[in-house]
């Protein structure tokens, strides 16, 4: 075999060893067998002392082309096998359970929304949101409430001083308006969210407050439903053995328009046959029409209760301020 025939086949050997090496040690190893004192393309080096002068400057040409390719074929291997070498060995698991104990817990009124907005999730509800600073349009007028309605008042609601006359929302019904404004129907939602009022601090009321809104819109949708659906989930959330009434009443929104009341032994014990816990009904004609649906073809209806209401029932609390307070000795109960 020639010598350049000995380089070509020396450096291949080479290029394959190093690049089929599993672990840095082996190809460091390898590397020594080759580029090392005695080393198998060291000896050829060697050689060229040994070759005729016309030879010489072709040899060393292919010597130098070849150290460089093995050379090139061992950073790179590096590279692959140092990286590997920095990885863990199996992937970390974040799914796995944390061995801290747990610290704290969530607040009572978290946990009763967590809990109603599961409930309403089993029967395909979707939670939207919107915005706590609203404008009169969304909180009011949209929900065929007029410009001289009372519970625009500044007794009943809080303008911020600005322009536009922004306002905190009053209850959470201003998201249905944002949400239809949005979406073509069906529709199928429910909106926790602060809301805002100016109510004097008492045992039973406090300037801010929690609601839950629900709103359903689809073709044929019946008063029916909506018995069925408020009490499949208050069953839920307080037991068995609650019975609802539904009382007729007015939110200038629905028509007809109804009161929920609440009854269990909780209530029973409290002294009381029942206890008022949310407004519903059949989503006016209007709104819908100020949304651009429209109510010959689309029916729905709509309810927002108090979520501090339901907590205090479902815990026996008689004094709302008690959530808010952040006495830990009362927040550890739950
Ligand atoms: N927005 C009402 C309130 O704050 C509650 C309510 C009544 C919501 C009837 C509704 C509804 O969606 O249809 O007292």
């Amino acid at each position: 075999m020639s010598l350049l025939e000995q380089i070509e086949s020396v450096k291949q050997a080479a290029v394959t060893e190093l690049q089929s090496a599993e672990e840095l040690p082996a190809l460091e190893r390898t590397k020594g067998a080759f580029l090392g004192a005695g080393g198998r393309f060291t000896a050829l080096m060697k050689e060229m002392g040994s070759i005729s002068k016309e030879e010489r400057p072709a040899a060393g040409k292919a010597m130098n082309a070849a150290k460089l390719e093995i050379e090139s074929a061992l950073v790179q291997r590096r590279e692959t096998l140092e990286l590997k070498a920095a990885l863990p060995a199996e992937p970390a698991d974040f799914t796995l359970p944390g061995r801290r104990r747990r610290v704290g817990r969530l607040h009572p009124l978290s946990q009763v929304t967590d809990d109603i907005v599961r409930a309403f999730r089993r029967l395909g509800f979707a939670v939207a949101d919107g915005p706590e600073i609203e404008d009169e349009y969304h909180c009011f007028d949209a929900l065929n409430t007029p410009a001289d309605h009372p519970a625009r008042d500044a007794q009943d609601t809080f303008f911020v001083d600005a322009a536009g006359r922004p306002l905190l929302r009053t209850h959470t019904s201003s998201v249905q308006i944002r949400v239809m404004e949005k979406m073509p129907p069906p529709i199928r939602i429910i909106v926790p969210g602060r809301v805002y009022r100016r109510d004097n601090a008492d045992a039973t009321h406090n300037p801010t407050f929690h609601q839950i809104e629900g709103l359903y819109v689809d073709r044929n949708v019946t008063v029916g439903d909506l018995k069925g659906t408020v009490e499949a989930v208050f069953r839920d959330l307080l037991g068995s053995d609650v019975r609802l009434r539904f009382r007729p009443h007015y939110f200038s929104y629905t028509e007809p328009s109804l009161e929920i009341d609440f009854t269990n032994a909780l209530v029973k014990k409290l002294g009381k046959d029942w206890l008022e816990i949310a407004g519903c009904g059949m989503v006016h004609p209007k709104v819908f029409e100020t949304v651009g649906y429209d109510p010959e073809v689309w029916s729905g209806w709509a309810f927002g209760f108090g979520i501090e209401r339901i907590a205090m029932l479902r815990y026996g609390i008689t004094d709302i301020r008690l959530f808010y307070e952040n006495d830990v000795r009362f927040l550890r109960q739950f």
